[in-house]
């Protein structure tokens, strides 16, 4: 397929509202969860992403019947019986690790490529094997699959070494039709965990502890199907709060949940950006002044998420002063820093820490999407640009972000989406 590029006239001051979509990290453990049971599933406001339509495929590949009835998914997995999810399908998205669990509660086995890393980081998956092993289960390496058997769940208590949002569903999803009691402890408490983890319970599953980092689940073998509507993505509104905040603007983001974009309400308010909550799921962010410097540490939730690290990395190029920011997640989290600085920013990088000095004229260029919060960023900087910005290899961003520019031109940015020559 042509590979296609965003180019964005800048600067621009946005205006006008916009609508979050559901949460792309919430959809697709949702997806899998349907695995778990014979019943059909119904899953509304699921976003329109690259990442889905990837889960999807994979899904369908092991005998999911999908079909998509006004807006709503629903997934029927009566007829599955294929266990192995293909490397093809794996390399392209890593979440797809977490078909792994479930295949394991409904089969007793399950043989999945082991993701290669990406972009950002080795992103091992140890910690998943580690919990499923706690379990009961077998687990082996063969031709670059994990093989596992896990015929009965067995009582047990797992502490996670590190936080890991994947691992902590994947490991609910793989005691979920087990009758024994499984505590996990060291839980990722990030919104999408916690939907993962109330709907297990409208499914049949008890679990103790939901949305704290110790939850204790006692699974049953007849799950029942679920109907539920995905939770607002908090990582497309902090996107959308950030630009609003970069070009000056004036922003209504509605279909918010203000509750879950906490720690970036108030590095944004201590930047000098008012935010107004207008409403249950309405959000009024606007900024008419010099921006401040501030210093951002990424942390697991309810701490300053990593996927607006990125993001804020641009924000912070138009602040007066000196701000750091400290990457503590992933290990190779700043390839937007050298695009940034190749449009004027002045950010140096010492060991997992960035010290940004602002405010800096951004100036319009060509650059390189690499991972999907790192071309967010880039799209950021081209909206406060002077002049052309043509950000490449724009199938990053897709993955993400249902089609950006159409959110950002009715809020009066000059954006178009072009076939790369
Ligand atoms: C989820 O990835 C998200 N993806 C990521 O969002 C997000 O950046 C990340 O959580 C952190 O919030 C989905 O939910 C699909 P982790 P995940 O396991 O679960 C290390 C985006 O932009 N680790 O919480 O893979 C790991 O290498 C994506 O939408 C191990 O060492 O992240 C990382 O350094 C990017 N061993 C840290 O832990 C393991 O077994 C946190 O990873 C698992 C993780």
């Amino acid at each position: 397929m042509a590979l296609e590029s965003l180019v964005i006239q800048g600067p621009n001051q946005l205006k006008g509202d916009v609508q979050i979509s559901g949460a792309k990290n919430a959809a697709l453990p949702m997806m899998v969860l349907t695995l778990l049971t014979d019943q059909p599933c119904y899953l509304s406001h699921v976003p329109r992403l690259k990442d889905i339509e990837s889960m999807a495929s994979i899904l369908s590949s092991i005998g999911t019947q999908i079909s998509i009835k006004d807006e709503t998914h629903v997934l029927d997995t009566k007829s599955v019986e294929k266990t192995h999810a293909p490397y093809d399908e794996v390399r392209k998205m890593r979440a797809s690790v977490m078909v792994l669990g479930p295949m394991l509660a409904r089969t007793g086995r399950a043989r999945v490529a082991l993701p290669g890393g990406c972009a950002i980081g080795v992103r091992p998956i140890d910690l998943h094997l580690k919990a499923f092993e706690k379990m009961g289960a077998t687990i082996e390496i063969q031709d670059g699959d994990v093989i596992a058997t896990l015929p009965k769940v067995k009582a047990c208590k797992v502490l996670f070494d590190r936080v890991t949002v994947t691992g902590t569903m994947n490991a609910l999803m793989a005691a979920s039709r087990g009758n024994e009691p499984v505590k996990l402890m060291n839980c990722a408490t990030e919104p999408e965990v916690t939907q993962v983890a109330q709907t297990l319970q409208t499914m049949g599953a008890t679990i103790e502890g939901v949305g704290t980092d110790t939850m204790t689940i006692c699974g049953r073998n007849d799950l029942q199907g679920f109907s539920t509507r995905v939770i607002p993505d908090r990582i497309e509104a902090g996107t959308y709060m950030v630009a609003a905040a970069i070009t000056k603007g004036d922003v209504r983001l509605s279909g918010v949940e203000p509750s879950h974009v906490d720690s970036l309400t108030s590095k944004l308010e201590q930047m000098g950006v008012s935010i107004q909550k207008e409403g249950q799921d309405i959000l009024r962010v606007s900024m008419n002044d010099e921006l401040l410097p501030v210093d951002i540490q990424t942390a697991p939730y309810p701490g300053f998420a990593t996927d607006m690290q990125a993001q804020f990395v641009a924000l912070l190029t138009q602040a007066n002063g000196k701000s750091t920011v400290t990457e503590t997640i992933f290990e190779n989290r700043f390839m937007h820093v050298a695009e940034l600085v190749r449009m004027g920013a002045d950010i140096r990088i010492k060991n997992s820490m960035l010290s940004i000095s602002g405010k800096t004229k951004l100036s319009g260029a060509p650059v390189m999407a690499t991972d999907l919060r790192a071309s967010a960023s880039l799209v950021l900087a081209g909206l406060v640009a002077e002049g052309q910005t043509t950000v490449n290899r724009i199938y990053h961003l897709d993955r993400g972000y249902e089609r950006m520019e159409e959110k950002l031109i009715p809020l009066g940015a000059t954006i178009s989406r072009v076939t790369s020559s």
